[in-house]
């Protein structure tokens, strides 16, 4: 079901959304190119709908029929809430692990750890967790909420939750200290983050834009809407031939000196330059093994 568990190390570049009511739209999101496909029971879904959705939904997250090679996840209503609970719940009582969950609007470490020990109540070791910051909370205790339990792989950017509240516009610059805060609390822990989604399905100029900002900051990946978004974000979060072949003669050039410090180019090679190459190139070896 999951190439990238099945043939190498998990990838996590893009993240698409897809509304857990349309399930007529699962099988195409599962078949392109994102790397997670996350079907949503929260905002994707009206009230009214919550419940048809999470029936329709859940077995669904479990059709090998449906195919597709991408990773995949469900994001189930916040834990605080009755009916998120009650997704969980219901999650619990069809009897098989999921894949993963990713959690909304969680505010401490405490709540993610709640998650975690009804998953194991049930036996569903395999299930990961991923957690979205999304509130001047959460913010706050990131650091911490990063490394509340081994279950979490992957921190999300809620920019479009976080903006409501603070009252900013979604501008990068109106976000820049709580996404550097997001990098920070993420890197830490050593998850992969990804940036929220570009709203603007038609601007690709805009999301590309967005998505190398976030690359350069250090995102590993950003979600998406609508699956004309996934290959640019494939494209920006992936290294390129010129990023790998340099970093192969970095690395050369250092292992090559013996002395903790090399000269390449005219420049200093020491060992975090190293470091960051190293992992341009884990990346790097993640899609071939994904695409082998
Ligand atoms: C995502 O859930 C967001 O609020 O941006
Ligand atoms: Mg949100």
């Amino acid at each position: 079901m999951d190439k990238h568990n099945s043939s190498g190390p998990a990838l996590r570049r893009s993240l698409l959304f897809t509304p857990g009511l349309r399930t007529d739209r699962y099988a195409k999101a599962l078949s392109g190119a994102a790397d997670m496909v996350c079907i949503d029971l929260e905002d994707g879904v009206a009230p009214d709908f919550k419940i048809e959705a999470r029936d329709k939904a859940i077995p669904a997250l479990f059709d090998a029929a449906l195919g597709g090679g991408a990773a995949r996840a469900m994001r189930i209503n916040p834990i605080k809430t009755q009916i998120g609970m009650r997704d969980l719940l219901a999650l619990c009582d069809f009897g098989s692990a999921p894949p993963a969950l990713l959690l909304p609007k969680i505010e401490s470490p405490e709540e993610v750890r709640w998650v975690a020990e009804i998953l194991d109540e049930a036996g569903y070791a395999p299930t990961r967790l991923m957690v979205i910051i999304e509130t001047g909370r959460a913010l706050e205790a990131a650091l911490d909420i990063a490394a509340a339990s081994s279950r979490i792989d992957t921190m999300l950017f809620g920019a479009a939750d976080l903006s409501a509240e603070f009252g900013s516009t979604l501008d990068w610059e109106a976000l820049h200290y709580a996404r550097s805060r997001a990098v920070h609390a993420a890197s830490s822990a050593g998850l992969d983050l990804i940036d929220v989604p570009s709203l603007d399905i038609k601007d690709e100029e805009g999301l590309k834009r967005e998505a190398r900002l976030a690359q350069r900051m250090g995102f590993t990946g950003k979600a998406a809407i609508h699956p004309i978004q996934v290959p640019p974000i494939n494209e920006i979060f992936s290294p390129d031939a010129e990023t790998i072949a340099f970093a192969r003669r970095v690395i050369e050039a250092y292992e090559e000196s013996h002395a903790g410090v090399a000269l390449l180019d005219g420049k200093v090679v020491e060992m975090p330059v190293v470091r960051a190459m190293r992992r341009a190139l884990a990346i790097a070896d993640k899609i071939a093994a994904g695409t082998q």
